[in-house]
């Protein structure tokens, strides 16, 4: 049964979610017996920050020696799986922040505000859903829990950063090139990111001509909430912000709704609900915990059934770092009944950016 300060290993801990994980872990002041680094072999031997601590990044090749109990894994899928395949005996839990295994019907997809009560004592692996999931099911769960949804249709307007830390360098270099008027081509992203639009540049399933971002989140929305029949409508798209996404949803409710109650609901469950007429931008999200929902409004012609939401999530933190510590402290409480109260993240996203690029 592993301790109640645990060993936390970090695969991936200089991409831009392992580096949030770090941060996070230790603005939360976890409880950790140990935490070890690891990365590519690019990296092995370098050093990362954790808190004023330099660790080095140890290579993949020794992860089994270090008798682990939780793993952070921040890398793609395919080391997500070798990862998996490494560990023999149950003794390891690996909570996965790739989509390896969010499909796998044997492995749960976690929001710990949703769905905590698919993990137990025995759990040794767990996805961590797609960001725009995560940001989204947030925010409408307590729409679904009080009206019923019937339909869910949604456009995102995803960062950068999404595409990791080579999102974020190729924003600046390509913005830099495109001020100075100086040739540049993109590397990460099929077009320019520099003040463009373009859709996500998952690959296009050329049956439904869905990509991959629309197809994750429409089988995880339905995995997630067992409706395995919801209609979900994605458009994923990517704009020129560095840091947090930003995406408009419309939903078909079951029960008619008042916007009083909605956003009573909302709060209930910790959204941060805005004002009518307050903005909101990702610049808002970019570095805090929260879901962040402004623009709440009914459609006249719905019979107050359909409607229409603006949210905003920092989707490094909550979308993955921050929702994968929150699925580790679940398992930690269920196995040692210990609950520890945090310090919430700090809205500032400068010095959450230069975290992520250093
Ligand atoms: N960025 C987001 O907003 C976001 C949100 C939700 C989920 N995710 C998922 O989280 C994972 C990490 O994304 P990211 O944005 O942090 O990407 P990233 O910035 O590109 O970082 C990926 C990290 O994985 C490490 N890595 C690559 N191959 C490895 C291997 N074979 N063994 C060990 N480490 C390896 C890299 O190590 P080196 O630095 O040593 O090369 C790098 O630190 C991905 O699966 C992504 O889909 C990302």
């Amino acid at each position: 049964m592993p301790s109640n300060t645990p060993r936390i290993g970090i695969v991936g801990a200089r991409g831009a979610v392992g580096t949030e994980a770090r941060s996070t872990l230790s603005q939360r002041e976890f409880a950790a017996d140990s935490i070890v680094c690891f990365g590519s072999a690019r990296s092995e031997g370098t050093h990362v920050l954790y808190g004023s601590d330099s660790l080095t990044i140890q290579p993949m090749n020794s992860i089994a020696n270090h008798e682990l109990d939780y793993i952070l894994c921040c890398a793609d899928a395919q080391a997500a799986r070798e990862v998996a395949n490494s560990l023999h005996g149950d003794s390891t839990t690996i909570i996965d922040n790739s989509s390896a295994f969010r499909a796998d019907p044997d492995v749960p997809l976690v929001i710990p505000e949703i769905n905590a009560d698919l993990l137990t004592p025995h759990t040794r692996l767990v996805a961590n859903p797609n960001c725009s999931t995560i940001m989204m099911l947030r925010a409408l769960d307590p729409i679904r829990r009080t009206y019923g949804i019937q339909r869910v249709s949604t456009t995102t307007y995803q960062a950068v950063s999404g595409a990791g830390r080579t999102g974020i360098e190729e924003l600046h270099r390509l913005t830099r090139a495109y001020l100075n008027e100086q040739p540049a081509k993109s590397s990460v992203f099929p077009v320019s990111c520099a003040f463009n639009v373009f859709e996500h540049e998952s690959a296009i399933d050329p049956e439904t001509g869905f990509n991959g971002e629309e197809l994750k989140m429409i089988s995880e929305t339905r995995k997630i909430w067992g409706l395995p029949d919801l209609s979900i409508l994605p458009t994923c798209v990517r704009v020129p912000v560095e840091r947090a996404h930003a995406q408009s949803v419309t939903v078909d409710l079951e029960h008619p709704a008042c916007l009083t109650s909605i956003g009573e609901a909302l709060r209930t469950h910790s959204i941060r609900v805005l004002e009518p007429g307050d903005p909101l931008t990702p610049h808002d999200a970019a570095g805090g915990d929260d879901v962040i929902v402004g623009r709440i409004r009914i459609d006249p012609d719905s019979q107050s059934r359909r409607v229409t939401l603006w949210i905003c999530c920092d989707q490094i933190r909550k979308g993955a770092a921050l929702n994968a510590i929150q699925i580790m402290e679940c398992l930690i409480e269920q196995r040692h009944g210990s609950k520890k109260e945090h310090t919430p993240g700090v809205a500032c996203a400068e010095e959450q950016n230069r975290k992520v690029l250093a």
